[in-house]
């Protein structure tokens, strides 16, 4: 316990040292990729990765030493994951993807065993001897060049751990800050992600040479924690809508194609389930494939054992890329965004409010909406709206999907010119936002991010948010009347706790002081701690009806998130 008590103060000064010169929105902005920069680098990563199961991080300098005969090893990161025992892999990071295509392309099927002889970037490191080597120099006595960049570097933050952290902290807006920094995806788990929709791309490449199997919602967009799902979409070709390569000459030669059925949807649906097949019947690591395809947006879900992840493959949601890109974008604006959703997220997931199955509670995703909208309707707004976005949509930021939805909006950051003067601080965005939805009229009000204020309902769901790029619908049709109300009964309650948190920070002069001294308050559970404990005095207010749950704080950490 000491030595974790002494790793997180260590952690503290060097977050304290990060954080010392806050960098403004738009220095912030400066020079980092666009949305589909981003996903393009990844792409490009994972073309050049391989992933190796071996026994245990200490074959490594044995496997880099073997593997450096395909091509030269930039990095490598190690990582377990967990089921009866801890299973060991390795991530090498190749400098061109034609490396590491021959590494795999080297690969061998195990003879001894039977197996569907697929090639795909995962592999395993067999024994010198099982392999039948000659005796030559000892790989495993050379030390690889390069260390490991990480160790068991796709697990989430222990909660003994982030609660020693967040109690550890200077004052509530540095718990923000922490709770952001130590549970958001990692580098790792965003590489790990993008070698999951290159295994399925690269299974139907043959067919399909142009297919694209593209991330995004929470592994992309800014807002995914350690262990979220991915979200993937295939494309049989790689056109995203933006009408590419309109100038050259058109070809005179034709490929014939089967003919497509007069339903679009069921299309779709036959295709979904061939591919469901090929997923579970092919593709290694890949097991639990269950099909979902009477839903609004047919998908498959399935897990990836090499890659401890739940995965939900769809063909024909191309707006929800798009609102990853908004996402993405808003995330970008303002430093501010990201840490305070999460903040918020937690909260939710703390008092229930979201759940990590789907049904009619509110989802992450709605959430998140919540925030943003919080955040444009603002006096001095953080967050632009959608609509000033999409009239600063120049010809290259076109993109109509093939159902005709206009995803076109300003992409680049630095044209768009907007700078919040907002100079709230964490905490009192916080507060702010707790206040306005308690205030918030669900009954007869909709959200529209589009206008960046409330608009009429135009139906009785209980909870209207209007989609950004398909405005006919409703984000948050699911959230039933009871749900809403204990959302509104959920915010009444932080904005209380959240208030007397504060209070008590400022009751000395000298800030963060209030809630004692740095020993005592790592001791107790203060600030946003509380916030997400749901204190028993938040129940015995007036007009509460709610059965008080008594959750501790250490209970906190072990609840599911939504998906
Ligand atoms: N999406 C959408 N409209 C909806 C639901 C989802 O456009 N009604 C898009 C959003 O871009 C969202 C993505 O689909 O980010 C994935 O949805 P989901 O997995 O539900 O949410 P995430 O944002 O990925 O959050 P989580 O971490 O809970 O998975
Ligand atoms: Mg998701």
């Amino acid at each position: 316990m000491n030595s974790l008590v002494r790793r997180t103060h260590q952690l503290h000064q060097l977050w304290r040292t990060y954080c010392s010169a806050p960098a403004s929105a738009a220095s912030r902005t400066a020079g980092r990729p666009s949305y589909e920069e981003f996903i393009g680098q990844h792409q490009q990563q994972a073309q050049r990765s391989i992933v190796v199961q071996v026994s245990s991080e200490k074959s490594y300098a044995e496997l880099y030493n073997y593997c450096s005969r395909f091509g030269s090893i930039l990095g490598a990161h190690h990582y377990c994951v967990r089921q009866d025992e801890a299973l060991h892999y390795v991530l090498l990071e190749y400098a061109t993807a034609g490396e590491a295509a021959a590494a795999i392309d080297a690969g061998v099927t195990n003879g001894d065993l039977s197996g569907v002889p697929v090639r795909s970037p995962f592999l395993w490191f067999r024994a010198a001897a099982a392999a039948g080597a000659r005796r030559g120099p000892k790989l495993a006595s050379q030390p690889a060049p390069t260390a490991l960049l990480s160790i068991d570097g796709n697990r989430p933050a222990e909660q003994e751990h982030l609660l020693i952290v967040l109690r550890g902290a200077r004052d509530i807006e540095e718990q923000v800050q922490l709770l952001h920094q130590h549970s958001r995806l990692n580098e790792l788990g965003v590489r790990l992600r993008f070698l999951a929709a290159l295994q399925v791309q690269q299974a139907i490449s043959g067919m399909f040479p142009a297919a694209q199997a593209l991330p995004f919602g929470s592994s992309v967009n800014g807002f995914g924690k350690m262990g979220c799902d991915l979200d993937l979409i295939l494309r049989f070709d790689n056109d995203t809508g933006g009408g590419g390569g309109g100038h050259q000459e058109p070809s005179r030669l034709v490929y014939h194609t089967k003919e497509n059925l007069s339903n679009g949807r069921s299309q779709t649906q036959r295709h979904m389930e061939c591919f469901g097949d090929m997923l579970h019947l092919f593709l290694p690591g890949v097991c639990h494939v269950r099909r979902i395809l009477q839903a609004r947006v047919p998908i498959i879900k399935y897990h990836h054992e090499h890659l401890d992840l739940e995965i939900d493959l769809s063909m024909s949601n191309l707006t929800g890329y798009y609102m990853s890109e908004l996402l993405y974008m808003f995330g970008e604006l303002d430093v501010r965004v990201r840490p305070l959703t999460f903040s918020i997220r937690r909260w939710a997931q703390a008092c229930g409010l979201t759940n990590p199955s789907p049904g009619r509670w509110i989802s992450n995703f709605s959430l998140t909406c919540l925030v943003m909208f919080f955040l444009q309707q603002l006096r001095q707004p953080i967050l632009p709206t959608i609509s000033a976005l999409a009239k600063a949509a120049e010809p290259s930021d076109m993109r109509i999907t093939e159902d005709g939805i206009n995803c076109s909006f300003g992409r680049d950051l630095e044209r768009l010119g907007f700078r919040s003067r907002n100079q709230s601080s964490l905490s009192e965005l916080l507060l702010q936002f707790f206040e306005f939805y308690s205030q918030f009229d669900f009954h007869n009000r909709a959200i529209s991010l589009n206008e960046g204020r409330a608009l009429a309902k135009p139906d009785h769901s209980a909870m209207y948010i209007v989609n950004p790029l398909e405005q006919l619908l409703n984000v948050s049709k699911n959230v039933s009347l009871e749900e809403c109300e204990r959302l509104r009964i959920e915010v009444r309650n932080a904005a209380w706790v959240l208030e007397s948190e504060v209070e008590s920070a400022s009751l000395s002069p000298e800030a963060g002081e209030g809630h004692g001294s740095h020993n005592e308050r790592l001791e107790m559970s203060w600030g946003l701690l509380n916030l997400f404990k749901q204190p028993e005095k938040a129940v015995i207010r007036p007009n509460m009806f709610f059965k008080p749950r008594m959750v501790e704080v250490s209970d906190l950490f072990e609840q599911k998130e939504a998906s």
